[in-house]
């Protein structure tokens, strides 16, 4: 009898350990616990065993039910528990895990500011290829044959008339080839250089081209528009020079020039001292350029201006490493 008591024991700690679903644990309960189970026919057969070993016996089944029972209900309760914690797994009271929100790149902001003034102007945006042609890159552009910027030097050749673009003016030549005047465009993009890498050049950096092309536009018309733009993107209080340059596309061509914004023109690290930032080229366009696109230089005239974004955001920003822009540290895109 003793043994019997042992093997039922442990056929139900097995049976109860395994029951992992109500279904199972139910099939426990009949098989052990209920009326007819294993439990209370070892109390049936109790009544035909020996008067002198009933107590101890006795005992022994009673401590074997009453763990039984107990160890039942235990498992039945974190069975169920499990269960309502399943269900219950979304936390609607924890804090959220932050996602980081990526910003847009220095340089992008910097262009679209310039896009959205020139575009209040009545400009819009015109866009053309990277990979040019010489004739669009230069040749049109009253570059010379022999000029020293079509020289391997500087512009990266591809083939012998194929060179990827070594600033954005081939796109004047483009969008003056695809409308009549009024033309009046600007036209972001990325340009190609020669050069080696340092802090102050790239061989790869972004441009901004302004066109305006009509009857009756004078150099007032471009002084005003360029004003217009800087003391909008510097600020109402930047003053201004324009000095005299060479562009093979512009006659007369003027590098703009704001006071320093940085030390309001008494010198210092980020003008070199002078008091005055260079912040683009400009010039009235060239009536050989006027006739390569088929527009009559005694009826039209126009401006052009073209800056370097990555420059203009330097400037603004007062980063003096040009290289990172392109290395994509968090550390440094975060201050933006
Ligand atoms: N394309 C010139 C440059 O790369 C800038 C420029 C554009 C100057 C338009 C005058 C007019 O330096």
């Amino acid at each position: 009898m003793t043994e019997k008591i042992n093997q039922v024991r442990v056929a139900f700690d097995n049976e109860l350990s395994g029951a992992v679903t109500g279904d199972e644990l139910e099939q426990v309960r009949v098989k052990f616990l209920s009326r007819n189970g294993a439990i209370a026919q070892l109390f049936e057969e109790m009544k035909s065993v020996p008067a002198a070993e009933k107590p101890v016996l006795g005992k022994l089944l009673n401590t074997l039910k009453n763990a039984a029972q107990g160890a039942f209900d235990e498992r039945k309760k974190t069975l169920s528990q499990s269960k309502e914690q399943r269900t219950r797994s979304i936390d609607l009271t924890l804090p959220g895990r932050p996602k980081p929100i990526g910003t847009k790149h220095p340089l992008t902001q910097t262009m679209d500011e310039i896009k959205k003034i020139f575009m209040t102007m009545g400009f819009s945006v015109a866009t053309g290829p990277e990979i040019e042609t010489d004739y669009y890159n230069f040749g049109a552009l009253n570059f010379p044959p022999e000029h020293p910027a079509r020289d391997m030097q500087d512009t990266f050749f591809i083939a012998k008339d194929i060179l990827l673009r070594t600033h954005t003016s081939p796109v004047q030549i483009r969008t003056m080839e695809q409308q009549r005047p009024p033309v009046r465009e600007i036209m972001p993009g990325r340009v190609y250089r020669n050069e080696a890498v340092s802090a102050r050049s790239l061989v790869s950096f972004h441009q901004i081209e302004g066109l305006y092309v009509d009857r009756g536009v004078t150099f007032s018309d471009l002084k005003g528009t360029l004003v217009a733009f800087a003391h909008q993107f510097y600020g109402k209080d930047v003053k201004f020079k324009f000095r005299p340059t060479f562009f093979p596309f512009t006659e007369p061509s003027a590098d703009m020039y704001i006071s320093c914004f940085l030390c309001k023109g008494e010198g210092c690290r980020m003008c070199k001292f002078v008091g005055w930032l260079e912040i683009m080229g400009s010039g009235m366009v060239h009536p050989h350029v006027l006739q390569n696109v088929g527009y009559d230089p005694e009826v039209f005239t126009g401006f052009a201006f073209g800056m370097g974004i990555e420059r203009i955001a330097c400037l603004r920003y007062g980063v003096d490493d040009l290289r990172l822009f392109y290395e994509n540290d968090v550390r440094f895109l975060q201050q933006f």
